[in-house]
C-alpha cells in the first residue's frame, strides 16, 4: 500500500511520516512517496524522513522522493495532499497587503485566503487529475492544502465526482484544548457536534462521555478569560512563537489572540463554542489594530517552525545530532492517518469534513461545502444531519459563501468583475474601493501565480 504527500518539502512532512509509520500495521502500507516542486527543499525534509522511518522507528517502509508526477502517484492508494502555493514567501504578501488596507491580514481568512484561493484552485486539479490518471481506481485523496473552503469549492464544481475529501484539523486542535483545559486526557471519548463552512464554523454541543460539557466550558473561559489550558497560562515561554515545548502548536505567538477572542465572543453570544477563525470576521477592526504590518504570523512561521526545521537537519548532517523537537509540528498526521484508516478498514469512525450540504443544514443551500461531523467508511463520508441552523449564523455564513462561489466562478472565468464582487462581498472589507485596491495590488504580487482577469 502506498502513500504520496504532496507538498513533501512542508515542515508538517515529518510529523505526518511519523503518524503513518506509527499506525503501518493497520495501514498495511509499505512505502510512502514524497512529492514536490522545490527538490532541493524535499531532499532536506527526507533526510529526517529517512531517519524517523529507518532510525527512529526501524520500519521496513520504503521511501521515496520524486518531482515526477508519474512517479508520484503510480499505484498510490492515499494521496495527503497539502501544497502551499508560493510557500510562506507569498503567505507573507497575502498577509502584508491586506493589513497595508486596514484589512485584516490572515493565510486564509478575508483578502489574504481569496488570494491565496486563486493560487491553489488550479494546482489542486492538477493533483485530482494526476491521481485519476496514475493512482488506485480506488485511490482517496486526503486534502489539507489550503484555502480549504475555496479549494473544495473549487473541486465540487470543476472535478465533482474526484475521490477527494476536504479536510482541516483547527476544530481537532480546538477540542484538544478544550480536553486539556478540562484535564480530560482520553479525549477519544468527546463527542461534538458542529456546523459551517471551514474556517467559520461552531461547536453547538460537546459531550464527555455522555455528559454535556459545555456549562463547564462556559464557565471556565469565563473565569479564565481566555480558551487556553491554564497550564500553559502559567509557562508564558511556551506560548512564544519559537517555543518548542509541547503545547499546542495553536497556542503560540500570535494565536494567543483568537483563543482571547474566544472568551470576547462568547461574553456576547455564549450559546455556542466558535472557531478561532471567527474571530477575523466578528473583531476585524481589533485584529487589524493588534496585528504588525511589518511582521505577521507569515514571519513567526519562517523564523521558528520553518528555520528550526531546517536547521535541525543541517545540524543532524553536520554533527549526527538529533532534536526531536524541530522535527514535529503538533499532532494533525494523527488524525489524517486516522481519518485513512477508517477509510481502508471501514470503521465508521466520527470525523468533521467539508463535504456538499445536500440537506445537512436544511436553511443552507443545497450545493454549499459545509463543514459538518460524519461516519467515514469504505464508501467515503455518510454525513450527520445538523438541522436548522439560526438567523445570525445563517446569515453570516451566507454573506462567506457567496463571496466564496464568486470566487471560485471568477477565477475559473478570469473574470474581474466577480473578483472584485468576492473581495468586496467579504466581511473583513469595509468598502468596495478598499476592496478594488487590495485586488489590485494582488494582482501585481500574485503575477505567474493567478489567472489573467479581464
Ligand atoms: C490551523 C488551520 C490550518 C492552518 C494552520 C496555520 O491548523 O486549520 O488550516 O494552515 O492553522 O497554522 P500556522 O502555525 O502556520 O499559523
Ligand atoms: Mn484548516
Amino acid at each position: 500500500m502506498i502513500i504520496t504527500i504532496v507538498g513533501g518539502g512542508s515542515t508538517f512532512t515529518p510529523g505526518i511520516v511519523k503518524s503513518i509509520a506509527l499506525r503501518r500495521e493497520e495501514l498495511d502500507v509499505t512505502e510512502i512517496r514524497l512529492f514536490d516542486q522545490d527538490k532541493e527543499r524535499q531532499d532536506k525534509v527526507a533526510v529526517v524522513v529517512d531517519w524517523i522511518l529507518h532510525e527512529e522507528l526501524k520500519c521496513g517502509i520504503k521511501l521515496t522522493t520524486t518531482t515526477d508526477a508519474e512517479t508520484a502517484y503510480t499505484d498510490a492508494s492515499f494521496i495527503f495532499a497539502q501544497m502551499r502555493v508560493g510557500k510562506y514567501a507569498m503567505r507573507e504578501q497575502d498577509e502584508k497587503i491586506s493589513l497595508r488596507h486596514g484589512c485584516v491580514g490572515q493565510e486564509t481568512c478575508g483578502c489574504g485566503g481569496m488570494a491565496y484561493g486563486m493560487r491553489t484552485i488550479f494546482p489542486m486539479m492538477q493533483v485530482i487529475d494526476d491521481a485519476d490518471k496514475y493512482a488506485r481506481p480506488d485511490h482517496w485523496i486526503l486534502n489539507y492544502s489550503n484555502p480549504a473552503s475555496i479549494v473544495s469549492e473549487a473541486c465540487r464544481k470543476l472535478r465533482p465526482n474526484a475521490r477527494i475529501i476536504n479536510i482541516c484539523d483547527m476544530p481537532i486542535a480546538i477540542i484538544d484544548v478544550v480536553a486539556a483545559a478540562m484535564e480530560i486526557s482520553d479525549k477519544k471519548n468527546i463527542v461534538y457536534d458542529y456546523f459551517g463552512l471551514n474556517h467559520f464554523g461552531w461547536f453547538t454541543s460537546i459531550e464527555y462521555k455522555g455528559k454535556d460539557l459545555m456549562p463547564a466550558l462556559r464557565k471556565y473561559i469565563k473565569e479564565q478569560e481566555i480558551l487556553l489550558p491554564a497550564a500553559y497560562l502559567k509557562d508564558k515561554t511556551a506560548l512564544s512563537a519559537n517555543s518548542t515545548s509541547n503545547a499546542n502548536r495553536h497556542s503560540k505567538g500570535s494565536w494567543y489572540y483568537v483563543w482571547k477572542g474566544i472568551y470576547e465572543i462568547m461574553e456576547n453570544f455564549p450559546e455556542m463554542l466558535p472557531n478561532t477563525y471567527l474571530n477575523y470576521y466578528l473583531q476585524q477592526k481589533e485584529f487589524v489594530e493588534h496585528s504588525d504590518v511589518n511582521h505577521t504570523r507569515a514571519n513567526e512561521v519562517m523564523e521558528s517552525r520553518e528555520k528550526n526545521l531546517f536547521d535541525g537537519i543541517d545540524r543532524y548532517l553536520a554533527t549526527g545530532e538529533i532534536d526531536e523537537n524541530v522535527f514535529y509540528a503538533g499532532s494533525h498526521g494523527d488524525w489524517i492517518a486516522d481519518l485513512a484508516i477508517a477509510l481502508k478498514n471501514d470503521t465508521k469512525a466520527r470525523f468533521l469534513v467539508i463535504t456538499e450540504n445536500r440537506g445537512a443544514i436544511p436553511n443552507m443551500p443545497y450545493d454549499a461545502m459545509v463543514e459538518v461531523p460524519a461516519y467515514i467508511g469504505k464508501n467515503g463520508p455518510e454525513v450527520i444531519t445538523q438541522g436548522p441552523i439560526p438567523l445570525f449564523q445563517q446569515g453570516l455564513m451566507m454573506q462567506q459563501l457567496n463571496s466564496e462561489k464568486l470566487l471560485v466562478e471568477g477565477c475559473i472565468e478570469g473574470s474581474y468583475e466577480k473578483v472584485l464582487q468576492a473581495f468586496t462581498l467579504n466581511k473583513t472589507v469595509p468598502s468596495m474601493n478598499v476592496a478594488k485596491a487590495i485586488l489590485d495590488d494582488m494582482i501585481e504580487a500574485n503575477k505567474g501565480y493567478w489567472p489573467e482577469l479581464k
